[in-house]
């Protein structure tokens, strides 16, 4: 079969890069967790989902079935020490098609990237609209227009995106994804600072209380399926799981690396940099009127108006748009490994080709949504726009079946003894009780809970 031949593996005998030290293992992957999932997605799936419910919910998939499937990936991810499709073939008995999951991935991957680059195009827009200062007020109908002007424009968002993908692909192909990395360690912490000098000027505006409220005390009858399905949906987005790249990041991990604690620093860092953007923005959606359902529209619109009552806001908002982007960087250096990995090691292409053929796939797909508030907006599938759809086939299909997978293959084929032997290192760390706890999560809870959401949410049953 062609298939097979396609998949014999190249990569047997490749020296493979791994985290140093256990600090640079939780940087990379706080790295890949933290960017606009937090600061753009976060917000605006809160607020087009009426808030403290949607947030209660996304809690509870977060607990429930984001850490468990997370350690899940990690976990064989260390184990095989391989790119997805070789870890899943390596781990399953011969003939079981698991390494499925981790093509889906790969798709993923490519529509994530695809809609992900344009919202970072945005962010880039921002910090030169930041540097003229035409954006700084507080005004809707100013920032909702400068806003609307830029994504309406066909050739400005597919240049901005073309920068972007450009940028990425520089920082690939030279080789410079190190040196990034520690770069962003040491920019990270000057963004969660400037978040929390967002929040203390954001609680001190008129209607805080009102923007508090909304984020805080839960109206259960806003809960619906489909919020449910999103909230869920964003749990995976946020924790980057159920398409491989957890599992890409878990085979450059350490042996002495303990799972468990790394997974709980990183979604606690994760929830706290979301917190954060919430707290800062819905005190001045209710202050200066914005509809809290502007939909991705809305950091865009309402983080101007926070930095105009500051001084020195326009520099202020310079440094914040530029580290947005930072953190978006790697956010999508993460995503960019899993199809550039598989094609390298198991396709047996050079890094820079598979680099150049990711990116040029990107270039296309990529167009589709770029163009989507403008030369393509009227091009529909399913009701929804290209970067509708892409975003929501990946959060709310293919990473949630893809966790129901993972899942699956860790309770069921994997086993508890080689699923503990991970989480303890091999009887190393006292994680022992807390691995039975995940492994019963994994063996029933979360695939059941997984499925239930998304039939419910598709309106399936
Ligand atoms: N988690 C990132 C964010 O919040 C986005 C991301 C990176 C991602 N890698 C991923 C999402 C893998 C899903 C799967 O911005």
């Amino acid at each position: 079969m062609k298939e097979k031949n396609a998949l014999a593996r190249p990569d047997q005998g490749l020296q493979r890069p791994g985290f140093s030290s256990g600090f640079g293992v939780l940087a990379a992957t706080l790295g890949s967790a933290v960017g606009l999932g937090n600061i753009w997605k976060f917000p605006y799936l809160t607020g087009a989902n009426g808030g403290a419910g949607f947030l209660l919910v996304y809690l509870l998939a977060t607990l429930l079935v984001g850490l468990p499937v997370m350690m899940a990936e990690i976990s064989l991810g260390r184990e095989a020490k391989a790119n997805p499709i070789s870890a899943l073939q390596a781990l399953a008995p011969k003939g079981q098609p698991w390494w499925l999951v981790a093509m889906a991935g790969m798709l993923a991957a490519f529509l994530i990237l695809s809609f992900y680059s344009e919202v970072v195009a945005w962010v880039f827009a921002y910090v030169v609209k930041a540097l003229r200062g035409s954006i700084l007020s507080s005004d809707p109908q100013v920032t909702e227009a400068a806003f609307g002007a830029l994504i309406s424009d066909p050739l400005q968002s597919l240049l901005w995106q073309w920068a972007v993908l450009v940028f990425i692909g520089g920082i690939l192909l030279m080789g410079v994804t190190k040196g990034i990395e520690a770069l962003t360690k040491k920019l990270m912490p000057l963004l969660f600072l400037l978040l929390l000098l967002l929040c203390a000027v954001s609680l001190s505006l008129d209607k805080a209380a009102e923007g508090l409220a909304f984020l805080f005390q839960p109206d259960f009858s806003k809960i619906t399926a489909s919020v449910v399905l999103t909230a869920m949906g964003l749990a995976f987005f946020k924790l980057s799981i159920g398409m491989g790249t957890m599992m890409t990041y878990g085979s450059y991990f350490r042996d002495d690396q303990n799972i468990p604690l790394t997974t709980l620093r990183v979604m606690s860092a994760d929830l706290c940099v979301s917190m954060l953007a919430g707290i800062a923005i819905f005190p001045a959606v209710f202050t200066f009127g914005f509809a809290p359902a502007a939909g991705p529209a809305l950091v865009f619109i309402t983080i101007p108006a926070v930095f105009s009552q500051m001084p020195m806001g326009q520099w202020l908002m310079v440094a914040f748009f530029v580290l947005a982007a930072v953190a978006a960087t790697g956010a999508m250096l993460s995503l960019m490994e899993v199809p550039v990995v598989i094609l390298h090691e198991r396709f047996g292409l050079s890094r820079p080709k598979a680099t150049l053929l990711t990116l040029s796939l990107l270039l296309v797909l990529g167009a589709s949504c770029a163009l989507s508030n403008s030369a393509l907006a009227d091009f529909k599938l399913f009701g929804l726009t290209m970067f509708d759809l892409f975003d929501f086939v990946s959060s709310n299909i293919i990473l949630p079946a893809g966790g129901i997978f993972i899942a699956l293959f860790v309770g069921w084929v994997w086993g508890a003894g080689k699923f503990r032997g991970a989480l303890t290192n091999h009887g190393q760390l006292a994680n022992e009780k807390l691995a039975n706890a995940v492994f019963f999560l994994l063996r029933y809870v979360s695939p059941l809970l997984i499925l239930i959401v998304m039939l419910k949410g598709l309106n399936l049953f």
